[in-house]
């Protein structure tokens, strides 16, 4: 089976052991509380999950300034996403233990305990340069650019313990998985060559024809869908909209036993290519061998080339700096010549309107409008879903 990146075993953060899960929950309560922000949380629940190994905490300001400057940290790691605690908290002092609580979760419960090993201040020359390197431009419309440029300017750094999945696991009982239990589930399936698909969708034609085309030509066992959990921003279809629909279309349009149906407990960066490439590193980790990765992935509005974030991993990543490889798809689109999805570039003789571009976003502001979309862009099992949710938006807002 692949390695996980940067060591042999996967070494998560959170504490299996209940004895010493015990002793830290009630040590916990004793100890001076930081109420973190949606980002360190999701930080964290990733570093529990196993998804951030070799990481075993936040990163201190060196770290942070080199992943955002040359994708490395101080000690050598290739790391594509500065992993920080950013506070605008004062008062936590250096060399001290504190209990990290959950802002996602009401009464704010104990996530983590922390060894805090260093608080920094950054300066907002500093956070600017880390944005504009993260995600490739200052423009404060930027959801993540937005988020990230909020956090505070204090970097509190050092390891942590995790105790929960914050909502993770209650929310979604049957789609969160950690990388651990993924790792575990493709041992036991006995899946060899494993392709990882990232989606923050329902999964439209275009979604389910990539992952039929990667498992073909790559010949997998299996996909891996893994859908994101956490955070979107404004008008994103919701995570229990888009489970529903996954499983739907899986269900339907897949022969039994060769999709596993998972998610991660992460907010959504809009990183593009940056988070492209920390998406492979932590599918590495859940132990897939490929991850899929399209047209304008983890892209928002026009911020990034259709295609940076494949053309990254040829500018960025080092050779043999990871050992998962990415399929690289071109636009997907609907032939009406052919009637069925292609990648375009593999349709030579097409002219432009013998394609009906399949897009997310257009399908959405059709749902908004209360129009279903068409076969080419959803199955009609997944548009009944849609529909039925957007349907009691509008009822909502009536
Ligand atoms: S993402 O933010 O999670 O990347 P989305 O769920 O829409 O967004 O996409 C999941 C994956 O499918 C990404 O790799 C993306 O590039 C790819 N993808 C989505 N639509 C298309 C399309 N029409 N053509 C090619 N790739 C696509």
């Amino acid at each position: 089976m692949i390695k996980p990146h940067g060591s042999d075993t996967l070494n998560p953060r959170f504490v299996y052991d209940t004895a010493r899960h015990a002793a830290l929950q009630k040590e916990a309560e004793g100890l001076p509380s930081l109420l973190l922000n949606s980002a360190a949380a999701a930080n964290a629940v990733m570093l529990g999950a196993g998804y951030f190994n070799p990481l075993t905490g936040y990163m201190n300001k060196a770290d942070a300034l080199g992943v955002a400057k040359d994708l490395k940290t101080t000690a050598g790691l290739f790391w594509p996403v500065p992993i920080v605690n950013l506070t605008k908290e004062a008062g936590i002092k250096a060399g001290s233990r504190i209990a990290l609580r959950d802002p996602n979760v009401e009464g704010h419960p104990v996530l983590a305990v922390m060894d805090v090993q260093a608080v920094e201040s950054v300066s907002d020359d500093e956070l600017q340069f880390m944005a504009k390197e993260i995600f490739g431009n200052l423009d404060a419309k930027h959801p993540g650019v937005q988020t990230f440029l909020n956090l505070g300017n204090t970097l509190v750094s050092g390891p942590i313990e995790v105790l929960n999945f914050s909502y993770f696991q209650g929310e979604f009982p049957d789609t969160f998985r950690t990388a651990v239990e993924i790792r575990n589930e493709i041992k036991e399936r006995g899946w060899q060559k494993v392709v990882a698909f990232q989606t923050r969708n329902p999964m439209h034609r275009a979604h389910e024809e990539l992952c039929r085309m990667a498992q073909e030509r790559l010949q997998a066992d299996g996909i891996v869908i893994h859908m994101l959990l956490g955070k979107l921003k404004e008008g994103d279809i919701p995570a229990p909209v888009r489970d529903a629909c996954i499983r739907t279309m899986v269900e339907h349009y897949f022969p039994k036993n060769t999709v596993m149906i998972t998610g991660y407990g992460f907010d959504m960066l809009y990183a593009g290519p940056r988070e492209a490439v920390l998406h492979a590193v932590f599918r590495q980790n859940m132990g897939a061998n490929y991850l899929i990765v399209g047209r304008d992935h983890a892209g928002v509005g026009d911020y990034y080339g259709p295609f940076d974030a494949q053309t990254i991993f040829d500018t960025r990543v080092p050779a043999g700096a990871l050992q998962i490889e990415i399929f690289r798809a071109d636009n997907t689109a609907y032939s009406k010549k052919l009637g069925r999805v292609v990648m375009m570039r593999e349709a030579p003789d097409h002219t432009p309107e013998d394609f009906i571009a399949l897009s997310g976003t257009k399908v959405r502001q059709m749902l908004g409008q209360g129009i279903a979309p068409p076969p080419e862009f959803s199955r009609p099992e997944v548009a009944k879903v849609l529909m039925e949710y957007y349907q009691l938006e509008d009822a909502k807002k009536a």
